[in-house]
């Protein structure tokens, strides 16, 4: 969708179509392009418009990084279409005065929903039924039929206690489970977290001190029946290490909404580790969650646009 006319810079762009009507308050106040594929604007194309750019409203997909803010001397308001703003250099765009917003709270009970269908997915084998029954292998009612592991009365290790991870503690609270949780070094050390938890669920931000947090000497950690969850980043998991622990058994199987790379592609090696479910990072995928995270995307740029602070940013401007 292009709202501009053609021919024109467009001060303000979108990198993707966004659900519902958001965009449309966008484009009644300022001159706005919106990448129409499915796949993220290639960095040359990001990089061609960075010239004309006042406002970018920008996937988690897209990296807003120290060259393409330096390639946008007018660029006055950066929109993260997501709570997650590990794609934006945070640093660069404070250095210019640039605020930037991100989407968090009302995608907040969606994530925590979908770390308890993980859970529940991977520990009750749901993919693994579901392709069983589809194949035609169903012949009986068998008491050793896909035995898994009860997510109710478990101890449930959240690393990372914010917003999601207190909305999935509470959710784990109704399933009677004992919570340990660890959060910025508060609360249970990580190491005691691991070596008790039947599951361990990522709840932390990416940054660099969570990069990695998960390796081989963490997962070692773990007790052989318990399950690893992530919603959050990919590589808060070293995905090296993840496949080596799932191919010996040194854990009972992961569950994962965001991978490292991330996209996977189709052949990548975790694909073949067993005891493995992985969904394509729609943790906030929602209708509903997904139209209020573009609103709240827009009203971050207008904000930004006008001189106002954004009523979620991240980055105060430099003073
Ligand atoms: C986020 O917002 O950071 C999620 O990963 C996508 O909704």
């Amino acid at each position: 969708m292009l709202l501009a006319p053609m021919g024109a810079h467009p001060r303000v762009f979108v990198t993707r179509e966004l659900p519902g009507g958001a965009l449309e308050r966008l484009a009644e106040e300022h001159e706005t392009e919106v990448w129409p594929e499915r796949l993220p604007p290639p960095r040359d194309e990001l990089l061609a418009r960075a010239p004309h750019l006042e406002g970018l409203l920008a996937l988690l997909t897209d990296p807003v990084d120290a060259e393409l803010i330096e390639a946008a001397p007018n660029l006055r308001a950066i929109s993260n279409y997501a709570v997650g703003v590990d794609n934006v250099d945070l640093e660069a765009a404070a250095a210019r005065g640039i605020p930037v917003g991100n989407t968090p709270d009302v995608l907040t009970e969606s994530t925590a929903d979908l770390a308890l269908a993980l859970m529940l997915g991977i520990a009750r084998r749901l993919a693994e039924g579901q392709a069983f029954v589809r194949a035609g292998e169903w012949k009986t009612w068998d008491p050793g039929l896909m035995l898994g592991r009860d997510l109710h009365g478990s101890t449930v290790g959240i690393v990372g206690y914010g917003r999601i991870g207190q909305a999935v503690g509470r959710r784990l609270e109704g399933f009677g489970c004992e919570l340990l949780t660890n959060s910025r070094g508060d609360g249970v050390p990580l190491e005691e977290l691991l070596e008790r938890s039947d599951f361990v669920t990522l709840h932390c931000p990416l940054t660099p001190d969570t990069r990695g947090l998960i390796g081989e000497a963490a997962l070692r950690r773990m007790k052989p029946t318990a399950y690893l969850v992530n919603t959050a980043r990919g590589p808060i998991v070293d995905t090296g290490a993840l496949s080596g622990a799932l191919h010996a058994g040194e854990i009972a199987g992961a569950a994962l909404d965001v991978t490292d790379p991330e996209p996977l592609p189709a052949g990548h090696p975790l694909l073949g580790a067993p005891n493995l479910l992985v969904v394509p990072h729609i943790a906030s995928a929602t209708h509903a969650t997904r139209e209020r995270m573009a609103d709240i995307a827009v009203d971050n740029l207008l904000a930004g646009l006008a001189g106002r602070q954004m009523p979620h940013q991240v980055s105060p401007p430099a003073p």
